[in-house]
């Protein structure tokens, strides 16, 4: 039986931090162990409890003094991308029009898509990042790339065709029916094989057709257990614009309820510019707004307000948006996600980034069974950070004199530098990084 007794001081939330003494949201074992066997945790606790119980032989991987967590969780951005970070000058239209759709026509050929596929897991795993929910192109054959690379990676993902039927390049463009069609057939492909999951991916507003709309709630109503992923309310133009092409609209977050898109599995990126409406209407519906932080500094886009989705009831996720999401990392994107609370007078406390990034993220998308956590019975997605992982990191650690100041050190000086191993459902990948990529491209 495949069994490996990891080592290391062991971190897993149970539930959201109510404040920067709260104990009781999370379990840490200084000389800590996660007994794995045949990619799940099968124990967890003090090294000298777990190990009692095992084999004199067990396998162990020490990782003392780092930390051992769960992997970490992305819950928005774009693989298609992964070559347009760092594109000048430009706020969200232009930068679409002038950038993004420009890279994505690329992921027509299949030898791209799977070389980019390849490179983007490789990212995340680099990162400690064990889960994203990501943005394929129009092109089905980037479906198959991102699944086909995460499945050789044995990683759980999820994510969808775009559809896209105006307001972008012919090349990039279906039908309402084509959007259907394929997207049906890729569910039927990849939902639910291996660790695979599906989103159902109309781009946002302004690239679908009321048409298109009509064929998402049809993929919705026949594929419930699928998600759903769009983006809203992230730019002052672009609302102006979604919603002169839905006059019936009250609002934009009305365009997506009024065709059914709302609901607990639907992920609505950015949500910056919602009136209290608007985010009742996501809290009664269950939906998740995802607050991108190094994406909308990097657009120009706005400020996320944490305090009123708390306040209203809405659930709420943190992602990186790469490409507009300056880097994979999610302990820069926390770092980005405390400067822009800060500034309007809000608070993110170090414990609450590290749920956040965990099991917050996994609860946003109803995975909390599987993943965020490290608990007997989840799978083995887990990430080991090390708190010296630069050299003004080590110097800044000498004076630390708290888990939580800790923690507040590696969100806000950290890096894919800090992250010295990830296990994907019990399996070292950091060895494996870049032996599984697809040629080079
Ligand atoms: N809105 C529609 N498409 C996109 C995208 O690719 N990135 C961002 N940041 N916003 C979008
Ligand atoms: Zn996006």
């Amino acid at each position: 039986m495949n069994e490996l007794l990891i080592r290391g001081r062991v971190l897993t939330f149970v539930d959201e931090p109510q404040g920067i003494d709260d104990t009781a949201s999370y379990r840490y074992f200084e000389d800590g162990a996660v007994f794995v066997r045949t990619g799940k945790v099968a124990a967890i606790g003090d090294y000298s409890d777990v190990r009692k119980h095992l084999a004199a032989d067990v396998k162990i991987a020490d990782h003392r003094p780092h930390l051992v967590l769960p992997g970490l969780i992305d819950t928005h951005l774009h693989y298609p991308q992964t070559q347009a970070i760092a594109s000048y000058g430009a706020q969200l239209l232009e930068w679409l029009n002038t950038y993004i759709f420009v890279e994505e026509q690329k992921l027509a050929g299949p030898e791209h898509a799977a070389f980019i596929a390849g490179r983007f897991m490789d990212e995340l795993l680099s990162n400690g990042t064990t889960t994203a929910v990501a943005y394929c192109s129009v092109h089905t054959q980037s479906v198959d790339a991102y699944f086909t690379a995460a499945e050789q990676r044995g990683m759980l993902m999820v994510g969808g065709k775009v559809m896209m039927d105006r307001n972008a390049p012919e090349a990039l463009r279906d039908t309402p029916l084509q959007g259907y069609d394929e997207t049906k057939r890729l569910i039927d492909k990849w939902h639910g094989r291996g660790r695979a999951l599906y989103a159902i991916s109309p781009r946002f507003a302004i690239t679908s057709t009321p048409e298109q709309m009509d064929m998402s709630r049809a993929l919705v109503r026949e594929h419930p257990d699928c998600y759903v992923q769009t983006h809203l309310s992230e730019n002052k133009d672009e609302i102006a614009f979604a919603t002169s092409l839905y006059p019936d609209a009250k609002d934009y977050t009305d365009i997506y309820a009024r065709y059914d898109l709302l609901g607990r599995k639907t992920l609505l990126g950015h949500c910056i510019y919602l009136s209290d409406r608007e985010i009742s209407v996501l809290a009664e519906t269950g939906s998740v707004g995802v607050f991108c932080p190094t994406s909308n500094l990097f657009l120009g886009s706005g400020l996320f307000d944490r305090d009123r989705f708390d306040r209203l009831g809405a659930r709420w996720s943190v992602a990186t948006d790469v490409g507009a999401g300056t880097s994979f990392s999610m302990l820069e994107t926390m770092d980005e996600a405390y400067k822009v609370l800060h500034l309007q007078g809000q608070r993110l406390s170090p414990l609450n980034s590290f749920y956040r990034m965990t099991l917050g993220n996994a609860r946003a998308l109803d995975l909390e069974d599987r993943i965020g956590s490290l608990h007997a019975g989840a799978d083995a997605d887990i990430v080991v950070l090390d708190s010296n992982g630069k050299s003004a990191m080590e110097l800044r650690m000498r004076t630390a004199k708290s888990l939580a100041e800790e923690l507040f050190i590696l969100q806000t000086m950290g890096d894919d530098r800090c992250v010295a191993e990830v296990y994907v459902a019990g399996t070292p990948m950091k060895g494996r990084i870049g032996t599984v990529a697809a040629a080079d491209g």
